[in-house]
């Protein structure tokens, strides 16, 4: 059943999207709408719009779009249900007593209190006798009381029955416990086991504060060395960070970077607690948008080995592309940061602070990597040096950057400065060309509507879909043509599936009197909210007149009449005198 729609027009009313969204985003107004960065993908230049007339947003850039509610779902990662619960708190309201399915809520709910009593569970253990091993190997790796409290780090001992027992005591449900991944099923079906044993424990937890996942540790050398909880209805790995939720209140706007949780944990114990890490993959352009929300700067603080280097490019190009400003540092002696601090005693803190100091940017670091592959005697490599220096600069969207840069190569190449930027000017001619062709290519692609999910079929007939597009805006910002737009088309003359569908949807909501949008982000799917939003926002800013309706209508028409006479050849008698009869209708 669905919410009442006086309850989502009034949490609409009370909650302006240009006010909810500015939390978000800097918005600056740009004639009746505003414009901003997309929050949802890195870009330097605004394709995020605001239309406040209909309370909606759409992004022209990445496509994504839809109502307040669908702004706060994509924003906070919350399902449906829990973005309207959101806002009705935001605005002081209260939910409705029924009429809403909350099952997925409930079910998170049951899940985050699961795994902060799995938490508290593994801290008792770590100072119980049984924890004894975990608690030493803490120590031993020179973490103080203060860090383990802070992290709120545990033990799960090597009974594989402990947390499951536990959290049974507890009133959990051994569904609960499984679709939190702290246990699975056993093969044989009868009964449910610990996820993590033998292992000291660190929880993952998100910006509101709650348990959403844990990373565990072997103490030996066995494998796998850490053990992450996988996915969940609270929980997905590529979209988190570690300790974002510390890291976020220490109001610099900088971020440090590590590959672990130890790195984060001894980089925070040294007396910065800016360190975020992810949770045992890659770094994804989700988390480099979400470190964008709490920073301006990143500063790469990777394994100085050959997997962190490789991560370290990676991580650059997230980075650049989310709008962050990069510094990468390198640490002596091949160690990672929780190695370097430890391996200084109790200088560590100030010899850390040293070397975030000497971090370079990322096109110095990216030089001085290139540069250590070659050796400068040989002219050929020289050459092969300045080539890959001009394809670096290249990259640079600024002129007055990629000029100093060239002088610093000229000095040390003895070469003229003029010379480098040459080669750096056809590197940008390449690349410019490429980039045009891969946007032609995309362009295609979305024109030929071969990857478009929504309206998979739109790419047969482009004419009646712009046709059905256009209509459907106009319905929808004028009501009350209603029994006109009606009684000229026929739910079955609209060709694409999907607009078909909504067609019908918004026809019937018109007619029951109610706003034709009230529903849209609970109604339908993510992909398509944004795709209506599209439609409403990119129509009714043309001013369409009675006079393009008609058109809309005609081609609609037109195209349904061509589509029957096609048929014709192949259809049987009664098919053909049903069409006859359409057609004597259509045209009455
Ligand atoms: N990782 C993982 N699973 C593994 C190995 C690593 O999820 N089997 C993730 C963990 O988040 C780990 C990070 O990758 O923190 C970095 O791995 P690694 O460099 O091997 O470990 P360290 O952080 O150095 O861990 P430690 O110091 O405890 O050895
Ligand atoms: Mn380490």
């Amino acid at each position: 059943m669905p919410l009442p729609e006086g309850f989502l027009s009034e949490l609409k009313m009370r909650n302006d999207i240009t006010d909810v969204a500015s939390s978000y985003v800097n918005l600056k107004r740009r004639g009746r709408n505003m414009v901003g960065l997309c929050p949802f993908h890195g870009e330097k230049t605004p394709s995020f719009n605001i239309y406040t007339e209909n309370g909606s947003f759409y992004c022209f850039g990445c496509g994504v779009g839809g109502d307040v509610i669908t702004f706060i779902m994509k924003s906070e990662n919350l399902d449906y249900i829990d973005a309207v619960k959101f806002l009705a708190q935001r605005a002081g309201m209260e939910m409705p007593e029924s009429g809403f399915d909350d099952s997925m809520s409930l079910l998170k709910k049951r899940i985050y209190e699961a795994n902060r009593e799995a938490a508290r569970f593994f801290y008792s253990q770590l100072y119980a006798k049984v924890g004894e091993i975990g608690l030493n190997y803490f120590r031993q790796r020179g973490l103080q009381e203060k860090t383990i409290r802070h992290f709120g780090l545990g033990f799960a001992d090597d009974n594989r029955f402990s947390l499951c027992n536990h959290l049974r005591s507890k009133g959990f449900k051994d569904s609960e416990i499984v679709t939190a991944n702290l246990a699975f099923n056993s093969k044989s079906g009868k009964g449910i086991y610990d996820r993590f044993n033998n292992r000291v424990m660190f929880p993952i937890i998100d910006l509101r504060g709650n348990v959403i996942a844990f990373g565990g540790r072997i103490m030996t050398d066995e494998k796998p060395k850490y053990l992450n909880t996988s996915d969940t209805p609270v929980f997905e790995k590529s979209a988190n960070l570690f300790s974002l939720n510390n890291a976020k209140n220490t109001g610099e706007r900088t971020l440090i970077l590590c590959e672990g949780y130890m790195d984060v944990i001894a980089v925070n114990q040294a007396g910065f607690q800016n360190a975020v890490a992810t949770l045992g993959t890659a770094l994804t352009q989700k988390q480099a948008v979400l470190m964008k929300r709490y920073a301006d700067e990143v500063i790469i603080c990777y394994d100085a080995d050959e997997a962190g280097q490789k991560a370290t490019a990676r991580a650059i190009d997230l980075l650049r592309d989310a709008g962050l400003t990069i510094k990468v540092v390198s640490i002596p002696q091949g160690k990672d940061p929780d190695e370097f601090i430890k391996s200084k005693g109790s200088s560590g803190a100030e010899a850390f602070k040293n070397v975030l100091e000497c971090s370079g940017n990322d096109v110095e670091y990216r030089l001085s990597k290139s540069k250590s592959k070659y050796n400068m005697k040989l002219p050929e490599s020289r050459v092969a040096y300045v080539n890959e220096c001009a394809g670096i600069l290249a990259e640079l969207s600024n002129p007055a950057e990629r000029e100093i840069y060239a002088s610093k190569i000229s000095g040390e190449l003895e070469i003229s400065k003029e010379s480098v930027l040459q080669l750096v000017e056809k590197e940008l001619k390449r690349k410019t060309g490429n980039r045009r062709k891969k946007e032609f290519r995309t362009i295609q692609t979305k024109l030929s509507g071969r990857d478009d999910k929504v309206t998979p079929d739109r790419y047969k007939k482009p004419r009646v879909t712009s046709a059905e597009e256009a209509l459907l805006a106009y319905l929808l910002n004028h009501p009350d043509k209603l029994n006109y737009i009606t009684s000229r088309i026929d739910e079955n003359k609209i060709q694409t599936g999907f607009y078909k569908k909504l067609y019908i949807y918004f026809c019937e909501r018109i007619k029951n009197g109610k706003d034709p949008l009230n529903a849209v982000s609970g109604d339908f799917t993510a992909e398509e909210a944004a795709r209506i939003f599209q439609i409403v926002n990119s129509y009714s800013s043309r001013i369409a007149t009675e006079q393009s309706l008609q058109e809309y209508i005609d081609v609609i028409n037109d195209e349904f009449l061509k589509l029957k006479t096609k048929d014709v050849a192949n259809a049987s008698m009664e098919d053909i005198q049903e069409q006859l009869k359409r057609i004597r209708d259509s045209h009455q």
